[in-house]
């Protein structure tokens, strides 16, 4: 069985290697080169030595005298042979350097690039640090080989040229070389066999340190606030422990088998000279060619370890390979439409969601998945708002997520002006819709670049027209560099509710004609929140603010009463739709939930801590009263 797999592991691993050089054959071409050169001029100086020794050395002995010429000769020789050798060298390290990294390189872009494509669905399965350790050493053990990979094709053709070479000189010497190249190699293939289940746990728990790691950090603050500093410490030293045993057993192994590939050359040079003899005395061979063997074996014995190089790096490659190949090749991303709305048109959007069902898939295959939303109808008609509200875990967030189209409906449609939204180009659908997340999410660059993220046409005048709307003008006007004020990774220096309304600003400056406001500003004062409703509801139609309609998912009384309409949401179904006075008088969850939030907004403001923990609050409060 274990045979079976590690066969399997070579065949795999030489897929692998098949992979790149059809991805870089010219590079490939050049390193190889570079390394039959190499080859071809190690066996050369091997007989070029052997005719030193024969033609200048022995008769200098003999006779007492140096034949000049014949010195000068072999010197040149010899001279020739190394300019070539060291040329064969460059060519092979540079060929062999530049593909490894090219790969590598081109792979990590592949894989972050598949990350981004692939649905939102797929990245709620996969843990953040195993797509770290995916990008990054999953792609680096990949290409791993691919360094000592020209060297081992030159070997491979100096064996070939050096037995050839040794038939033509002696049998019996020649023998000796059929013994020992191919122990040799067996031996290289033994040790890649016993190595491949070692490297394979090694990089996968590379992946899974790399994971926890992730985790830790991410979770930081919990951690420190739980006092979970130890226990943390704790998990992550076990599994590191256990990758250090990996690769610990990884080392025994090359510790055991390192010493006999360097000693079998040796032996067979050893052999060679034991044989060489008696067919000297025999009068088989000269003493050059005796020489030439003896050093041939010895100069070989180097480049056929790269070969064992090769060998015992294909495990690792193949762990690495497959794990890559299951982003690239792992399906699901959502094909966009061809339609685009006219990107000019100053009007707000219309949003209408008809009988929209949505389930989140299971996280294995095998279990149910469950039914999120049920025949969710309603519109939001051209410049109106509509406030979403409902107890948590109703599903506010997923119908934010699908007016934007992160995921797609089961069955019914979401449109965008009358157009499916599966029907849309990428860019439009980003042009038209804007989603602020209920977890701001900041990236460690300045205020500028936050808001802007590069999108072009959005000059300073049109940050600043965005934060103001945002009511977050103050507070980065205040900041020591204004808008090139570095904010942290993740925003770590802003307070929760600058966050977010970062990020709404972020929104804004995108000039979208619909916008979903996914409980964007419930770390901001209460105030403050209905005061940026009313703003972005006056300001549709003024130069610089964005003419959207809006989606507000929204809990508190002052806002909600600015919209137009409420839809209320219970487990993910439309209970109730009308202006929030109707919904107060005729349903009594309703009632009850606005009136639970305005509670605890109350036991809230008493403390003033909006700013800093209202993030954690919405849901928790509300749970209790539901
Ligand atoms: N990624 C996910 N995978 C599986 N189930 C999910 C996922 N996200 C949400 N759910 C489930 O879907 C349901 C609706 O979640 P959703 O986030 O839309 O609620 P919500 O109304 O926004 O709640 P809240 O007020 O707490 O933000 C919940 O039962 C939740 O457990
Ligand atoms: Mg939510």
């Amino acid at each position: 069985m274990a045979s079976r797999t590690s066969r399997d592991v070579l065949g795999r691993g030489l897929a692998v290697l098949g992979v790149a050089i059809r991805e870089q054959p010219r590079i490939f071409a050049v390193a190889v080169t570079g390394s039959v050169l190499f080859g071809a001029m190690t066996v050369a100086s091997a007989y070029v030595v052997g005719a030193v020794v024969g033609d200048v050395v022995v008769p200098a002995i003999e006779r007492g005298s140096v034949g000049v010429g014949a010195l000068a000769l072999a010197a040149v020789a010899l001279f020739g042979i190394s300019v070539l050798r060291v040329a064969g060298i460059f060519g092979r390290r540079l060929g062999a350097g530049y593909m490894q990294y090219r790969l590598q390189a081109a792979y990590r872009r592949r894989v972050t690039r598949r990350y981004l494509e692939l649905p939102l669905s797929w990245h709620h399965r996969n843990a953040t640090g195993t797509l770290l350790s995916n990008a990054n050493s999953d792609v680096e053990a990949a290409w791993h080989p691919i360094a000592p990979l020209p060297f081992a094709v030159g070997t491979l053709v100096m064996l070939v040229g050096a037995v050839a070479s040794l038939f033509a000189t002696d049998w019996a010497l020649a023998l000796v070389g059929l013994a020992v190249f191919p122990a040799l190699f067996a031996l290289n293939v033994a040790y890649s066999r016993r190595m491949a289940p070692r490297q394979a746990r090694a990089q996968r728990l590379r992946a899974e340190v790399s994971g926890i790691a992730h985790e830790s950090f991410d979770g930081a603050l919990v951690v420190k606030t739980m006092g979970r500093e130890a226990q943390e410490t704790d998990r992550f030293a076990a599994r590191a422990g256990e990758l250090r045993d990996a690769l610990v057993s990884v080392g025994r192994l090359r510790g055991v088998f390192d010493p006999v590939l360097e000693t079998l050359p040796s032996l067979g040079t050893l052999a060679v000279l034991v044989v060489g003899t008696f067919r000297l005395r025999q009068g088989a061979i000269s003493v050059a060619e005796l020489v030439s063997v003896a050093f041939l074996f010895t100069v070989l014995a180097f480049p056929v370890r790269a070969i064992g190089w090769v060998l015992a790096e294909l495990p690792r490659s193949v762990a690495g390979w497959d794990r890559v190949r299951r982003v690239l090749d792992a399906t699901g991303e959502m094909p966009y439409g061809d339609t685009t709305l006219d990107p000019a048109d100053p009007r707000p959007a219309t949003l209408a969601f008809a009988g929209v069902r949505f389930g989140y898939e299971p996280a294995e295959a095998h279990l149910p998945g469950t039914e999120v939303l049920g025949e969710v109808s309603f519109t939001v008609p051209a410049g109106k708002t509509v406030a979403l509200v409902g107890p948590t875990g109703a599903g506010k967030s997923t119908v934010a997520s699908l007016a934007v189209r992160l995921v797609d409906p089961r069955a019914g449609t979401v449109a965008l002006d009358g157009v499916d939204v599966r029907r849309l180009t990428a860019a439009s659908l980003a042009r038209t819709a804007a989603l602020v997340a209920q977890v701001p999410f900041v990236f460690d660059d300045t205020v500028r670049a936050n808001i802007t993220l590069d999108r072009p046409g959005i000059g300073d005048d049109d940050v600043w027209a965005a934060l103001r709307l945002a009511e977050a003008d103050g507070f980065v006007a205040a900041l020591p560099d204004g808008l090139d004020t570095k904010v942290g990774e993740r925003g770590t220096s802003l307070s929760g509710g600058q966050r977010q309304r970062l990020t709404l600003a972020r929104a804004l400056a995108g000039r979208p004609r619909l916008l979903v406001l996914d409980d964007a500003t419930s770390a901001v004062d209460p105030r403050v929140e209905a005061a940026i409703l009313a703003g972005l509801r006056s300001s549709a139609g003024e130069p610089g603010a964005p003419a959207a309609s809006i989606l507000v998912v929204a809990y508190r009384r002052a806002t909600i009463a600015l919209a137009d309409e409420v839809v209320y949401l219970e487990q993910g179904r439309v209970v109730a739709r009308g202006t929030h006075a109707e919904l107060l008088a005729t349903v009594p969850g309703y009632a009850d939930l606005v009136t639970a939030y305005e509670q605890a907004e109350v036991d809230h403001a008493k403390d003033e801590t909006y700013d800093e923990v209202a993030p954690l609050s919405s849901g928790l409060e509300i749970e209790v009263d539901r």
